[in-house]
């Protein structure tokens, strides 16, 4: 969507994966959503260096509203959740340099049943921009797939209409590839992002399936990302429970190959130290936010490790190797910048470095010098190769 926002992938934190549909807080309000929930995880955003290192967007998923509009047809956050307003929430998110994203649906009623948007576009656009919204998710449940496209491209005009910038993170593909092809020229042009499937889950098994799913479509799904509007493979869930180290390893360096949005959906206020060490990885966050704005793809699968690229700006290619078998140690992958399917990028020579597991310089390299790379069982190894002109 060229509406001059989300000219790299956006940033920031997600509710859903980690916190859910928890309304209760009686029984647990350390965990609810509630309005305290994205402030207190504003706090630590500005605190821990989240912001610094690139994380912007603060944002609501479902279950925020009352079961009613208000009188005037609008919706309204749920008063004993959110006694201040989501504009006293925008407030307070932005006194502390951040962004506040917000959730709803394009159908008649949200996932959780909360309500949806259908025939009310116009005037949930003007609430959201009056309540210094600046992010919106728009989900895709109780719609018929035959009127998604009008729908997700009407809420577009509304939001374009209200003047505020509003990034426009979209599900239409998702709820459309059940039934036909998705257009993706029509969504480029009307969302700034996209999840195409299911959703993410707190397991590696759930990473794979992604991961396998992207390949599989990936001729249809990358050329259609570029600044303005990318493909989401859905949030980020390092830093919770499903993943060991070597997985969370691989979820990030693979969701930057993907250029995909890194929205995590973690507790920022409880968090191990690797786990936040990789999130705010400097150099894996470069490759994700590469200004020439090109996804990567799988380009090779040998002896079961996954071999993905990205075109990166400044003569630079990311190289992620992924170790998909599941039994026994390391295993050594033997990199030879050769065989490399964009191997003109090493003609005569590259430098190499080295992001995941570790970070090491590994120097100027030939194009048939044989690099072995140890990558443990569904980890992945991360390198950027630098062309060097002779
Ligand atoms: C389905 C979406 O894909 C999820 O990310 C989340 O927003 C839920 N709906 C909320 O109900």
């Amino acid at each position: 969507l060229d509406n001059g926002l989300a000219l790299t992938p956006t940033m920031g934190w997600l509710h859903w994966e980690r916190f859910m549909c928890n309304t209760d807080c009686a029984m647990d309000p350390h965990n609810c959503i509630r309005e305290e929930l994205y402030m207190q995880m504003a706090d630590v955003m500005v605190k821990e260096g989240w912001l610094e290192a690139g994380y912007e967007y603060v944002c609501i998923d479902d279950c925020w509203p009352l079961h009613q509009r208000d009188p005037q047809g609008r919706l309204q956050a749920d008063p004993k959740r959110f006694p201040s307003g989501i504009k006293k929430l925008a407030d307070y998110v932005h006194s502390k340099g951040l962004k506040l994203g917000i959730y709803a649906d394009v159908g008649s009623k949200t996932c959780a049943g909360y309500p949806g948007s259908l025939g009310h576009y116009e005037t949930d656009a003007k609430t959201f921009a009056e309540w210094g919204v600046d992010l919106l998710k728009f989900d895709g449940c109780y719609m018929n797939w035959t009127m998604l496209g009008e729908g997700y491209k009407n809420m577009s005009r509304a939001l374009n209409q209200t003047g505020r910038s509003i990034v426009y993170s979209c599900e239409w593909p998702l709820y459309e590839w059940p039934y036909h092809e998705p257009n993706y020229t029509a969504i480029r042009e009307t969302c700034n992002h996209w999840r195409n499937f299911a959703d993410v889950y707190d397991s590696w098994s759930s990473i794979k399936t992604i991961l396998d799913w992207t390949a599989t479509n990936q001729r249809i799904l990358t050329p259609a990302a570029g600044p303005g509007g990318w493909n989401d493979p859905d949030m980020l869930v390092i830093g919770n429970f499903g993943l060991s180290h070597n997985q969370q390893q691989s979820q990030m360096a693979l969701w930057a190959i993907m250029a995909a949005p890194l929205l995590m959906s973690n507790d920022l206020r409880d968090i191990c130290p690797k786990s936040k060490e990789l999130l705010q990885n400097r150099r894996i966050i470069a490759i994700n936010q590469d200004p020439l704005g090109k996804q990567g793809n799988r380009t090779g699968v040998v002896d079961q490790f996954e071999i993905w690229e990205r075109p990166l700006s400044g003569a630079r290619l990311a190289l992620a190797i992924l170790n998909r078998q599941e039994i026994g140690g390391p295993r050594g992958f033997p990199l030879t910048l050769a065989t490399l399917p964009n191997y003109q990028y090493c003609n005569p020579t590259c430098n190499v470095t080295q992001i995941l597991p570790v970070y090491q310089e590994l120097g100027v390299q030939g194009l048939f010098t044989k690099l072995v790379l140890k990558i443990n069982p569904s980890g992945t190894a991360l390198l950027t190769v630098r062309h060097i002109q002779d």
